[in-house]
């Protein structure tokens, strides 16, 4: 059976990001808690939220059952209708989101999310430029890909760019691309970016990760974000807050930006908003943005916008943050998660940075830590080199961990009702294999 299904899977289906050559995708049966079940049986604990977007685990029955009493009432119905779940997650969402956030638009995906994200900005202010930032990832179709500022864009930009994009470095202090130390820095890539949008025609937004995800993790230090939105308004560019990944509590707080107070314009989330088990997404966007449309065309849709059974997925998810008080682990678990982790920086030479906050991490690899040499970047996921992240990632699954790796880091990011013995259990795999990548580190 197992081979049947894994055999017919690598015929018929694509293995995204991927030469399709050498795929064999892992046989999952069932999800319990922070596990998976194996075709064989085997449990396997779930490091990563997959995709950082299981957030509330699996089997969660009250995400189920609204699911189910949704399809057997109402499984759909046109974007121009209205029902009850429309209005009642519109009233939810507008709770719990900054407060200057009034009118929504539900996707699919965070792709699509941030596809009408970008199209309302240059709609709203009539300009053509995004400013992105190089480490960043905002989606896969072409306008969202041409914003984001990694590997993944190589791939398609030979073709021509479906946006207009210019892009900054990230506030990526380990290792700076500027050369430089904060705080004697000056923040100088965040005044960079005050300087590109004074001498670029044309930018709209400036579209950013709070918490720069799957490429690494990236916090940025204390004063970028106050600053970046200072720049934003001094420019009079929107601020485009990309949430896809640290929504939903993954970093303490409903929503990242809130660890700095800084109000965006327009906030794209998807991922936790279901905790996964439906496909939706949503863009947020303030009274001033709104009321633009009032007069002016809303150029976008879906056939499946709002899509009626997703919204009662995400009704159910919204109400689990609040009755399991999903902070309060995630400050405890956090905490002893980041504790683990320092453990295994000094223990292991091959780890150049651990870094992250709430229950967002990542190991950020290197060959020399004198230097900070790291094993991989972009180009050689770019030219097919093998990667030292997900050889590790490879690894750790074989010990029954499932981890993601990307590039040069691990991303560690386990479910959010995680406990510290799961977080325990994690973190003794992963002293395991970082043997391997020790091994090829300098002495
Ligand atoms: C920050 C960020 N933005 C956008 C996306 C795209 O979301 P999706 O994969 O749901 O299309 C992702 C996906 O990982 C992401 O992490």
């Amino acid at each position: 059976m197992q081979n049947d299904v894994v055999g017919t899977t690598k015929a018929h289906l694509f293995g995204t990001w991927r030469k399709q050559k050498g795929w064999t995708p892992p046989h999952i049966q069932r999800g319990e808690g922070c596990y998976v079940l194996d075709a064989s049986g085997r449990s396997v604990l779930d490091f990563s939220s997959m995709l950082v977007c299981v957030n509330l685990g699996y089997s969660n029955k009250a995400i189920v059952e609204a699911v189910t009493a949704q399809i057997n009432s109402l499984p759909y119905v046109i974007p121009s209708m209205t029902t009850d779940i429309k209005a009642e997650v519109a009233k939810l969402v507008k709770e719990v989101l900054p407060a200057e956030l009034e009118k929504f638009f539900f996707a699919t995906s965070g792709t699509d999310a941030i596809e009408a994200a970008i199209k309302i900005a240059r709609l709203k202010t009539g300009k053509p430029k995004i400013l992105s930032r190089y480490f960043s990832y905002h989606g896969s179709t072409m306008g969202s890909i041409a914003a984001s500022g990694e590997v993944r864009r190589w791939f398609v930009e030979h073709f021509g760019k479906a946006g207009d994009v210019v892009f900054a470095p990230p506030p990526y202090c380990y290792r700076c691309p500027l050369k430089l130390k904060y705080p004697d820095c000056g923040i100088a890539c965040v005044e960079v970016i005050d300087h590109i949008i004074k001498n670029e025609f044309g930018i709209a937004g400036i579209i950013f990760e709070p918490v720069v995800g799957t490429n690494g993790v990236i916090v940025p230090p204390k004063g970028y974000m106050e600053r970046l939105q200072e720049i934003a308004r001094e420019n009079g560019v929107l601020l485009l807050d990309d949430e896809v990944m640290t929504g939903w509590f993954r970093t303490g707080k409903w929503f990242a930006v809130e660890h700095w107070g800084v109000k965006p314009d327009i906030l794209i989330t998807a991922k936790g908003l279901t905790s996964s088990y439906m496909p939706l997404a949503m863009t947020a966007v303030n009274k001033e943005i709104a009321e633009h449309f009032e007069d002016n065309f809303f150029a976008h849709g879906h056939t499946y916008e709002a899509h009626p059974v997703a919204l009662a997925a995400a009704k159910a998810a919204i109400q689990e943050y609040r009755r399991l008080r999903i902070w309060e682990n995630v400050e405890r678990v956090g905490k002893h998660l980041e504790r683990r982790l320092r453990e295994l920086e000094e223990r292991h030479r091959s780890i150049g940075e651990v870094r992250g906050i709430g229950m967002f991490w990542a190991i950020d690899l290197t060959k020399d830590r004198r230097t900070g040499e790291p094993f991989n970047v972009y180009a050689d996921k770019y030219a097919g080199n093998q990667i030292m992240a997900e050889r590790l990632a490879a690894e750790a699954l074989k010990r029954g961990v499932y981890l993601l790796g990307y590039i040069n880091n691990l991303v560690v990011a386990p479910p959010l009702i995680a406990t510290e013995s799961d977080v325990d259990k994690g973190v003794e795999v992963l002293d395991e294999v970082l043997k391997i990548s020790d091994e090829e580190a300098k002495a």
